[in-house]
């Protein structure tokens, strides 16, 4: 693997691979295990051009984790805001002697574009509507730790899909990996075109649901909130007692609580949201690892 810019490039066994290393790694950390310095005298930059707590802050961490220098860019203090360009930054980065990219825009596409840019190995943190495959990545290895395997899951996603990059990445994760999947969402976010069984009906799918994974109205991106959308789809007390007793809850997080999730919900044993922000080091250790090894 040169760079990771799409789950949609991973293979099967390449993922199972990733999800494996991450657990492993994951147990690691839970032991005080000292990590193996597979990125030591390497630098590894991050771009992000938008927001980010629990994405930007795991990637420094499993960076150092590996033993690399890590550099941290913000456009606001950067000379973005005089008017240089991603290209320019990005050579820029590339040639101050950064060895890996991990680039967040609001632009689909710009983390490939970086790479191609500087040929260096880049990973995507997030562009624009398209993709989040750490995200996902962190969500599969959640679910396979939490049933032990990700084939046969019955996953309903649920909420802004129209304009979710991790919806993207996630129904491809699990769909190579055994899963199924059905879209829950108001007609209006439900994707046009889209192999995912859909329904706008939330709670007749959530009744045989293993996992339920619910998204943030994505604002920033064009989401609004009309007519009766958190009457019909917010996960309260009462419609999480609808769930098989085994279900469990999924939030890439950042949560809007009282809106796509009520507290009580948020914060039951049956969430695992704390556990997905657990597994985002380990995951970014597993991916650095493997592209520790194309470096020259
Ligand atoms: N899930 C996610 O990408 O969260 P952040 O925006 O906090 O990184």
């Amino acid at each position: 693997m040169k760079s990771f810019t799409t789950m949609k490039a991973i293979a099967a066994d390449e993922l199972e691979r990733l999800v494996g290393d991450s657990c492993r790694l994951r147990d690691d950390i839970e032991r005080g295990s000292p990590s193996e310095p597979t990125l030591a005298e390497r630098c590894v930059a991050n771009l992000f051009f938008e927001p980010s707590t629990r994405t930007r802050l795991s990637f420094d961490l499993a960076a150092q984790r590996l033993g690399a220098r890590v550099v941290t860019f913000s456009p606001e203090t950067s000379s973005t805001v005089k008017g240089e360009s991603l290209r320019d930054t990005a050579i820029t980065v590339s040639a101050i002697g950064a060895d890996i990219l991990v680039v967040r825009h609001s632009d689909s596409g710009a983390p490939q574009a970086v790479s191609e840019w500087t040929g260096k190995p880049v990973v995507n943190a997030g562009d624009g509507m398209n993709e989040h495959p750490t995200q996902a990545l962190v969500d599969v290895v959640t679910m396979t730790r939490h049933f032990g395997s990700v084939s046969g899951l019955r996953v309903v996603v649920a909420g802004d899909i129209a304009h979710s990059r991790v919806a993207n990445s996630l129904g491809h994760a699990i769909t190579v990996l055994g899963g199924s999947l059905i879209y829950a969402a108001p007609r209006q976010w439900l994707p046009e075109n889209t192999d995912v069984a859909t329904t706008t009906l939330l709670d007749p799918a959530i009744e045989d649901a293993d996992v339920v994974y619910l998204l943030r109205v994505q604002t920033e991106r064009g989401g609004t909130i009309t007519g009766d959308y958190v009457e019909q789809f917010r996960l309260d007390v009462s419609r999480a007692a609808r769930l098989p007793e085994h279900a469990i809850i999924m939030h890439p997080g950042p949560m809007n609580r009282g809106v796509e999730i009520d507290d009580a919900v948020a914060d039951s044993p049956r969430s695992q949201v704390t556990e997905q922000v657990r597994n985002g080091v380990p995951v970014r250790m597993a991916v650095f690892s493997e592209l520790a090894r194309s470096l020259p």
